[in-house]
């Protein structure tokens, strides 16, 4: 198997599990159009605070999003615990921006947390480096008030350090006051000059996050945790994490495999976005979870619930498409990762492998007339089936079907094994054969 760049954080249980839930929470939820409305529309602190005002999830059940979660397979979540807004779905004793001092008046953050353990799922924290509420947070060519005419008086008396120390504080609380946290997902650097602009961009990265401080205390506080690659450190972090696309192949960083997430949205944005249309179909979701595995990644894909506290009919719709999917496909998924070398998986179809139980997963994008070839495994299975009803798949092809195959392709049927399949597709999103490797 292909080996990836040691980590420091315990990947090991993430490479098996291969599917997550991403969170995104918080005032943003409100206005419900895009989690970076306040910087899409340049919103001051006075103008934002009315959001502040009226959160109030009353219909907020943790439990019933955890439950939601674990029918659809996934395996660990990530929650923003704030995100680039500021505020905090915590009781932190750094601020006062936070959900305890909202109409909701209570800790969202724990609850939730609870909730998801006693569903089996494990924890990662999404903190947002980036602070446009916080008053020493300078402001900068990102910044919600980027364009403010007072901008320079406004960054007077703002102590960027003053802010780092605010941003490592509030990583000890969570990483002290919740428990075993197993990811950490800090969003994002954005170093000056990085930005593939020729303008000069004041942008922020590591100096500003105080990232090599922080990564110390983070593993001090944390030894096995998985770090994400969002410091503006090029060591240090565990995973890389590629964001609404899907890798071509493994990921490789400076030519070497890594351990790789893909995070993406059911729709066009993070947070709750009512009248964004551009949801992905359930066929697109399972085949971009499939994808991800075929390429020995994951897959963290994201809900934003509404400012009732709710995941909207969408959302849950998906979520229980993913669910029926995994239901009965799941092991094609867990524990699975690339094919072996020399493995090359037909047209519209991906491959996923288990290692463990030495079985050979063809996922079928688009189900083929009756045939399936596949290239470098004649003599390599043992048996072969339908993986949501266990019907056998025939692997024999007759001797005169293979002669007009070799005859047709000038002999390149060599080491092919051919399946015969039904020729009405399975009931299922996406079909899988399982291979029993010999
Ligand atoms: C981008 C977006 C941010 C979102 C993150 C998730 O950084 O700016 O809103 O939380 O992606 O990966």
């Amino acid at each position: 198997m292909l080996k990836t760049k040691k980590t420091v954080g315990d990947t090991t249980w993430f490479s098996q599990d291969r599917f997550g839930m991403f969170i995104h929470w918080g005032l943003y939820s409100l206005p419900a159009r895009h989690e970076w409305i306040r910087q899409y529309e340049e919103i001051s602190d006075e103008d934002y605070e009315k959001y502040f005002r009226h959160f109030d999830p009353d219909l907020y059940e943790p439990e019933l999003w955890a439950q939601a979660a674990a029918k659809a397979g996934m395996k660990y979540f990530v929650v923003t615990t704030k995100h680039h807004e500021g505020f905090c779905l915590w009781d932190s004793k750094h601020t006062d921006y936070k959900a305890t001092n909202a109409p909701v008046g209570r800790d969202l953050l724990r609850p939730m947390v609870d909730a998801f353990r006693k569903n089996g799922l494990r924890t990662g924290f999404y903190h947002s480096l980036i602070d446009w509420h916080h008053p020493d947070f300078v402001i900068d060519d990102m910044h919600s008030q980027r364009n403010h005419p007072d901008r320079a008086k406004m960054n007077e008396g703002r102590d960027q350090k003053r802010y780092a120390e605010y941003l490592h504080n509030q990583v000890r609380e969570l990483l002290t006051e919740f428990g075993k946290v197993d990811i950490l997902w800090f969003d994002f650097s954005y170093p000056p000059g990085k930005c593939g602009r020729d303008m000069k961009w004041i942008g922020k990265g590591c100096d500003d996050w105080q990232s090599e401080k922080l990564l110390k205390m983070v593993r001090e506080l944390a030894p096995n945790i998985i770090l994400n690659d969002r410091l503006d450190l090029s060591e240090g972090w565990d995973v890389i994490t590629p964001e609404q696309y899907q890798p071509m192949s493994w990921v490789r960083i400076n030519g070497e495999p890594v351990v790789w997430e893909a995070c993406q949205t059911f729709s066009g944005a993070w947070g709750y976005h009512r009248d964004e249309s551009s949801w992905k179909s359930i066929d697109q979701l399972v085949q971009m979870l499939v994808d991800s595995v075929s390429k020995g990644g994951n897959l963290l894909l994201n809900v934003g619930p509404t400012g009732r506290g709710e995941f909207d009919a969408r959302a849950l719709d998906r979520l229980e498409g993913m669910g029926r999917w995994m239901k009965y496909h799941s092991r094609s998924i867990y524990g699975c990762t690339q094919a072996p070398e020399g493995f090359e998986a037909p047209q519209d179809c991906r491959y996923t492998y288990n290692p463990e139980t030495k079985r050979l997963y063809v996922h079928v994008f688009a189900w083929p007339f009756v045939h399936l070839h596949l290239k470098g495994l004649a003599g390599k299975v043992e048996y072969a089936q339908l993986l949501n009803d266990a019907s056998e798949i025939k692997m024999e092809a007759s001797e005169w079907f293979i002669n007009q195959m070799n005859e047709q392709t000038g002999g390149r049927m060599k080491d092919t094994l051919t399946l015969t399949l039904p020729v009405q597709k399975p009931d299922v999103t996406v079909p899988v054969i399982e291979l029993f490797l010999k």
